[in-house]
């Protein structure tokens, strides 16, 4: 993926440090780890990755908001969303896993939990496992409307979570399905989830603007691997102009009515708003 690799802890404190010093309010974390299994147990391990650097950042970085990716893809060795059972993804067997991973990122100290498995239920079961330690302040930012989308291309390889076999098309949205989308967001909100997110966003703009009419809730919209890399690409090419598309971009997805964007330009962009 252009220009962006996995880090060390260390060299991600770097990465942080540069984007809060442009005025990028926050970052979040996905974990790679050195092993992988049928149930994704490297993704609760107090001391894995994700787990360490959070606490690194909350000491060297206190300004900036910690978010994590909660999902079990990075850390099951078939690379599902979920625990596998009869080659189907067990939605009711993932959640209690999602809500340890998601406590033992709350334990290292993010200030907010992000679940993008897409699996039924996980918000309330995330929500309560919280509350039952202790979390009440930790918030919960639920991807709400994540399709099965081919945009996830240049994450899967950089991440290293591709399904070994299948796809995702069993908890993810159809492309074609705008209802579903609302369906989706009404039943996170109704589970206690703080903001709902889209993704990817540039394509779904339809969606990020009847998110934010009908429910008026804190919207964020997720500008996914390969909308950052077909600008990339063209840019490299000498097409477009990497600078002027990157913000269009992104005006875009705010004008549809975004709160937050998540964006792999974000400490670019941030430094090209403050020059301008
Ligand atoms: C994990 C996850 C994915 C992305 C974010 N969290 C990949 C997927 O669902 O396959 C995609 C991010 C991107 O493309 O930038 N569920
Ligand atoms: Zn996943």
């Amino acid at each position: 993926m252009p220009g962006v690799s996995q880090t060390s802890v260390d060299e991600m404190l770097r990465d942080a440090e540069k984007a809060a010093e442009h005025g990028v309010g926050g970052v979040i974390l996905f974990g790679v780890p050195e092993t992988k299994d049928a149930t994704g147990s490297a993704g609760w391990d107090d001391n894995g990755a994700v787990q360490s650097a959070v606490r690194e950042l909350k000491r060297e970085i206190p300004e900036i908001v910690v978010m994590t990716d909660v999902c079990m893809c990075e850390y099951t060795d078939h690379g599902h969303c979920g625990v596998v059972r009869d080659g189907e993804v067990d939605n009711d067997a993932t959640l209690a896993l999602l809500a340890r991973c998601a406590l033992s990122h709350a334990r290292a100290g993010a200030d907010v939990v992000a679940p993008s498995d897409m699996m039924d239920g996980r918000v309330r079961a995330i929500r309560v496992a919280l509350d039952g330690e202790g979390f009440a302040a930790t918030a919960i930012l639920s991807y709400a409307a994540k399709y099965a989308s081919a945009y996830y291309g240049p994450f899967r390889e950089a991440a290293e979570s591709a399904p070994k076999s299948g796809d995702r098309r069993g908890y993810q949205m159809d492309p074609g399905n705008s209802s579903e989308a609302m369906r989706e967001v009404l039943a996170d909100i109704e589970e206690g989830t703080d903001a709902v997110m889209v993704k990817p966003a540039g394509p779904y703009l339809d969606i990020v603007s009847r998110v934010k009419n009908e429910t008026g809730y804190p919207v964020a919209a997720y500008q996914v691997s390969g909308e950052y890399a077909m600008i990339c690409a063209a840019a490299e090419r000498g097409w477009i102009d990497r600078e002027r598309v990157m913000m269009e971009s992104l005006l875009g997805i705010r004008r549809a009515g975004a709160d937050m964007i998540v964006t792999y330009f974000a400490t670019e962009a941030a430094r090209a708003m403050r020059v301008g």
